[in-house]
């Protein structure tokens, strides 16, 4: 029977890695917490409509990417391809308005977009990401940025390019527009049908096609910030000098725009000279008119989200020392039956004192249990026997010293134990 495999663009995440997410995933939500970020879940599917509204109709991600399908009752659903239009729905479902402001969130979700699979770019994937509502200033733009910057140090990620930008709000992108639209007229024998379509409706969006021609169309296109209005103008230039007095280093990149419709004003992207074509670790700004559009009242809003497998692939380029698994702390081998069901009642009481302890599962001989305690990387092992269940005393070897010490087997054996291994913690390859 043929076998059936893992979906293309998604991933298996095996033992081996998943002492990596999880290593990642504790600074990701410490950092956060330290920095008042409140972490918030939400489905990972919702209404159809709710994406189209949010991240917007002629957009990729939703012109081509989404994972939509009508469930048993007739609604249309989707798999979220982002993590910010369920914060924002969330956001105003449940008054979290209400709240002292600013509201500050953090997740951690698994997202969705069908795309053509490559390194760095799965349909499956999986978003750190912070939303921050109810500040327009741009000291909490600056904070955010510096947020992910602290982040990447944490993470011991180096060699980030940290890319800004300013795309304006409604009031200056209506001047831009125009010039974009009368530049890309005169292109348009060039431009994909996609991005045809896209001329009148959102010119915008055709700077950030995936198309190869529609892109070198695009390297000529006007820049936004030719056309920023005065208040957005000052908005960015308090920005920069924050992040300045922050010695956060940046380049200014008037090509970034980003891809989902929601964003004004600061928009940025972290990105990755050790990653290939996808080089984008991290992207976010601001979005000013997402929380009104989508229903609530006037409320400036920002945040970003960072790909957790791009990260990890980063990581992996730079070498970066992960904190090592625990071992194994005690293997208790056994010879017999009797000693069998002894080594398990001891693990038992091990564990429940939070000690990894091991016994024989799979009725391997003596030698071959030894064996597998050294696979485990057991720092102490026990042998039980007959005599060592008649003496209710047994031997406990540390297997780096070969150190023997005798132990009572049925008076206090977890606090014995306890005192035996107290130095066999040494902290190496506790690298973030
Ligand atoms: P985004 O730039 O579409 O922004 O995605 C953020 C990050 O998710 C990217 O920088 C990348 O690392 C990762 N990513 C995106 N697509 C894929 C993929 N197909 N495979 C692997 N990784 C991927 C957003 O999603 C916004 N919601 C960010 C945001 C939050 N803006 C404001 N708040």
């Amino acid at each position: 029977m043929e076998s059936i495999k893992a979906q293309r663009g998604t991933q298996d995440m095996l033992p081996a890695v998943a002492g990596q997410w999880q290593a990642v995933e504790g600074v990701m939500r410490s950092e956060a917490e330290i920095s008042g970020f409140r972490e918030i879940r939400t489905p990972v599917f919702e209404d159809t409509r709710l994406f189209q509204r949010s991240v917007g109709e002629t957009t990729d991600v939703v012109q081509k990417e989404m994972y939509t399908f009508e469930d048993k009752g007739g609604r249309s659903v989707t798999l979220k391809p982002e993590g910010t239009a369920g914060a924002v729905r969330a956001y105003l479902e449940h008054g979290l308005f209400n709240e002292p402001m600013p509201v500050k969130l953090y997740y951690v979700t698994p997202c969705y977009r069908y795309e053509r699979a490559q390194a760095g770019r799965l349909r499956e994937f999986h978003q750190f990401g912070v939303e921050m509502f109810g500040s327009s200033l741009p000291v909490a733009d600056a904070g955010l940025i510096a947020f992910a910057n602290g982040l990447f140090d944490r993470l011991c990620v180096k060699n980030l390019t940290l890319k800004i930008n300013s795309i304006g709000c409604p009031t200056c992108r209506a001047e831009y527009a125009k010039a974009l639209t009368a530049y890309f007229t005169e292109q348009k024998d060039r431009l994909c049908e996609t991005c045809l379509s896209r001329l009148d409706r959102n010119p915008m969006r055709i700077l950030d096609c995936k198309s190869p021609e529609c892109a070198e169309v695009a390297k000529g296109a006007p820049h936004i910030l030719d056309y920023l209005c005065d208040d957005c103008r000052k908005h960015f230039e308090e920005v920069k000098e924050i992040l300045d007095s922050a010695n956060i280093a940046y380049e200014v990149d008037p090509t970034i725009v980003r891809g989902l419709d929601y964003y004004t004003r600061t928009v940025f992207e972290f990105v990755s000279g050790d990653l290939g074509a996808q080089s984008t670790v991290c992207g976010g700004g601001r979005y000013d008119g997402l929380v009104e559009e989508m229903g609530g009242a006037k409320t400036p809003a920002l945040g970003f989200a960072l790909g957790i497998e791009r990260l990890l692939l980063v990581m992996a380029a730079q070498k970066v020392q992960f904190p090592e698994e625990d071992p194994c702390e005690l293997y208790i081998a056994s010879v017999g039956e009797a000693a069998r069901k002894k080594a398990f009642l001891l693990v038992q009481k091990l564990r429940d004192c939070a000690v990894e302890a091991a016994c024989d599962e799979m009725d391997r001989s003596l030698n071959a249990q030894m064996k597998y305690a050294g696979k485990l990387g057991a720092q102490f092992t026990l042998v039980l026997g007959d005599d060592e269940l008649a003496s209710g005393k047994g031997i406990i070897k540390n297997m780096k010293t070969g150190e023997k010490k005798k132990i009572d087997l049925d008076n206090d054996f977890e606090g014995q134990f306890a005192g035996i291994s107290t130095e066999a913690a040494d902290g190496e390859g506790l690298a973030f």
